[in-house]
C-alpha cells in the first residue's frame, strides 16, 4: 500500500473518531485520523466533558469546604477561592489527558494528520492544513465522518465569549461574575450554572419550557429543579430570550413570557447561551459528493452507520440521537467491527445520561411518560437516599432511585436517579438492562453494606412492594 492509502480514514478526533480509529487499528485495518484542531480528543476532551467535570469537582469541593464541612465537625476558617489555580488544575487535567490520547494513537500505529478533512471524491479525503501548508490527498477504502457538533446560536444574542459566552467561554471566565444568566435549562446550563453559583455568582436560568432537562423523567426533572432552587439557583421558566444589548456594565436581555407574551428586561454581568448543539459538517464537501442530511443538518445513516454514499460512514454527534461521548465511542467501536467483517449493534435504550450537578442526575431507558405513551404496563419501585445509612454518614441524603419494570415480565425498562454519585449508581442498572435483566435480578443480587448501591437494590425490591429498610 502506498503511504497515502488507507483502509480506514476518520475525519474528526473526538471520542467517536479516535475510538473508531483505535478499534479499526486493533482489527488490522491501516488507519488514518484527520483532525483540524491542534489537539486530539474533540469537543469532549478540549471544551466539554473533561474540563467541565474538573470545574464541577473543584467547585463542589469549594462549596463543601465553605458550607459542608461544619456538619462533619471540621472547622475550616478562611476558605478562599484561587480561581486562577482552579483553572490551571482544569487545564492540566485536559493537557494530561490529551497526552494520553496522543500515546494511544502512537501505540496503535494510527497515522495522524493535522488539517481540515474534505471528502473530495468517493474514496478520497484531502487534508488541508490551512495557510500556505501543502494539501495532502489520502485514498481510503472506508471514510468515517466523526466531525461532531457545535454550539447552536441564538438569534439576537451574539456570542463574544466574554460577556455573552457559550460553554467554551463559561469554562474559562477570568473572574467570578456577580451575576450570570444562563439561557437554557439543559445539561450544560445546569452544570455550568452550578459551577459558577458554587463559586459565588448569582445564577438565574431562563428556560423556554415549563420544566428543566427536557426528555428527562418528569418526576426526576421536578425534584432536580426543586433541589437546585434550594441550593440558590434561580429559575425563570416558560420564557424566551429574544435579544441582548451589551454595555460595559453588563448585558441586558429582552425576555418574553411564552404564555402571556409580556416582555421584560433582565440584566447580568455575563450571559451563557446553552440552548443545544447542532451537527458540524462545515467544509466537509458533503453536498458535492451527495451525502444526505436531514432537515436539521444531521448526517443520515442506516443501522450500519452507512451514509447515502457507498464507503462513507458517520458516527457520533453528527448523526444525532443522544449527544454523548460514550454513545459516540460505542458507535465508533461497532462501526470499526462492522467494517472489519464482524457484526455489532447498539441498544440505544441502554445508554445512560448523566447530569453532573450535585446531587447528580442519571437516567437510562424509558421514562414514565414514554411508557404511558407507548401503552406499556409497568410497576414502579422507588427508594429514597434518606433511608440509606451510607448516604446519612456522608450527609448526602437528597434524592431517590426509581426503577420502572414491565408489569408482566418484570424486565427493567428504565431507571431514574437523583442522588449522590447517581452517575456511578446507574451503571449496574445499565448492565442489568443490557442483559435483559429484571427488577428481581437486581433485588436478589447481594449489594455491599453500607453502600449507596443499596438504594438501587431497595428500589428494585420496592418494584414488588418488598423494600426492607423503609
Ligand atoms: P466531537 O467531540 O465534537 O469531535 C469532533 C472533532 O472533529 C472535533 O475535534 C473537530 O475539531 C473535528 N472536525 C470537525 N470537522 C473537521 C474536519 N472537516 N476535518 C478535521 N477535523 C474536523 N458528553 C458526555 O457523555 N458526558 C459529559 O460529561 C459531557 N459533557 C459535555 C460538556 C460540554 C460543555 C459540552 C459542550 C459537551 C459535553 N458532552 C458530554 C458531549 C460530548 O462532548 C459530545 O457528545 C462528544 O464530544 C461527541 O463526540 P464526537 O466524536 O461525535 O464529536
Ligand atoms: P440541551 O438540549 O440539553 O438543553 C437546551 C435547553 O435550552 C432546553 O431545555 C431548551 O428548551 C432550552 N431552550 C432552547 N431555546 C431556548 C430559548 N430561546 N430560550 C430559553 N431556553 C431555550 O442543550 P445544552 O444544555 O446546550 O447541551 C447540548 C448537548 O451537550 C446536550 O445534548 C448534551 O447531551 C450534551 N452535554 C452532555 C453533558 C453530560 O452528559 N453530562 C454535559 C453537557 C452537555
Amino acid at each position: 500500500m502506498a503511504d497515502n492509502e488507507f483502509d480506514f480514514v476518520v475525519i474528526g478526533a473526538g471520542p467517536g473518531g479516535y475510538v473508531a480509529a483505535i478499534r479499526a487499528a486493533q482489527l488490522g485495518l491501516s488507519t488514518a485520523l484527520v483532525e483540524k484542531r491542534k489537539t486530539l480528543g474533540g469537543t469532549c476532551l478540549n471544551v466539554g466533558c473533561i474540563p467541565s467535570k474538573a470545574l464541577l469537582h473543584s467547585s463542589h469541593l469549594f462549596e463543601e469546604a465553605t458550607t459542608g464541612f461544619a456538619d462533619h465537625g471540621i472547622k475550616a476558617s478562611k476558605v478562599e477561592l484561587d480561581l486562577k489555580a482552579m483553572m490551571a488544575h482544569k487545564d492540566g487535567v485536559v493537557a494530561d489527558t490529551i497526552k494520553g490520547v496522543d500515546f494511544l494513537m502512537k501505540k496503535n500505529k494510527i497515522t495522524r494528520l493535522l488539517g481540515t478533512g474534505v471528502i473530495t471524491a468517493k474514496g478520497e479525503v484531502t487534508v488541508d492544513p490551512g495557510g500556505t501548508g501543502k494539501k495532502e490527498v489520502l485514498k481510503a477504502k472506508h471514510i468515517v465522518i466523526a466531525t461532531g457538533s457545535d454550539v447552536a446560536p441564538l438569534p439576537g444574542v451574539d456570542i463574544d465569549e466574554k460577556q455573552i459566552v457559550s460553554s467554551t467561554g463559561a469554562l474559562a471566565l477570568p473572574k467570578v461574575p456577580k451575576s450570570l444568566i444562563v439561557i437554557g435549562a439543559g445539561v450544560i446550563g445546569l452544570e455550568m450554572g452550578s459551577v459558577w453559583r458554587r463559586l459565588g455568582a448569582e445564577v438565574t436560568v431562563v428556560e423556554f419550557l415549563d420544566h428543566i432537562l427536557p426528555g428527562m423523567d418528569a418526576e426526576l426533572s421536578k425534584h432536580t429543579q426543586r433541589t437546585l432552587r434550594r441550593q440558590g439557583m434561580n429559575f425563570e421558566m416558560s420564557r424566551k430570550v429574544t435579544g441582548a444589548k451589551k454595555a460595559k456594565t453588563g448585558v441586558t436581555l429582552t425576555v418574553e413570557s411564552v404564555k402571556s407574551g409580556d416582555v421584560e428586561e433582565m440584566k447580568a454581568d455575563v450571559v451563557l447561551v446553552a440552548i443545544g448543539r447542532k451537527p458540524y459538517t462545515d467544509g466537509l464537501g458533503l453536498d458535492e459528493i451527495g451525502v444526505e442530511r436531514d432537515e436539521r443538518g444531521f448526517v443520515t445513516v442506516n443501522d450500519k452507520f452507512q451514509t447515502s454514499v457507498e464507503g462513507v460512514y458517520a458516527i457520533g454527534d453528527v448523526i444525532g440521537g443522544a449527544m454523548l461521548a460514550h454513545k459516540a465511542e460505542d458507535e465508533g467501536v461497532v462501526l470499526a467491527e462492522i467494517v472489519a467483517g464482524q457484526s455489532g449493534h447498539i441498544d440505544y435504550d441502554a445508554i445512560p445520561g448523566i447530569v453532573y450537578t450535585w446531587p447528580e442526575v442519571a437516567s437510562v431507558g424509558k421514562t414514565e411518560e414514554q411508557l404511558k405513551e407507548a401503552g406499556i404496563e409497568y410497576n414502579i419501585g422507588k427508594f429514597p437516599f434518606t433511608a440509606n445509612a451510607r448516604a446519612r454518614a456522608m450527609g448526602d441524603v437528597e434524592g431517590f432511585v426509581k426503577i420502572l419494570a414491565d408489569a408482566t415480565t418484570d424486565r427493567v425498562l428504565g431507571v431514574h436517579i437523583l442522588g449522590p454519585a447517581a452517575g456511578d449508581l446507574i451503571q449496574e442498572c445499565v448492565v442489568a438492562m443490557e442483559f435483559g435483566g429484571s427488577a428481581e435480578d437486581i433485588a436478589r443480587t447481594c449489594h455491599g453494606h453500607p453502600g449507596l448501591p443499596e438504594v438501587v437494590k431497595e428500589a428494585a425490591l420496592a418494584v414488588a412492594g418488598r423494600a426492607l429498610h423503609i
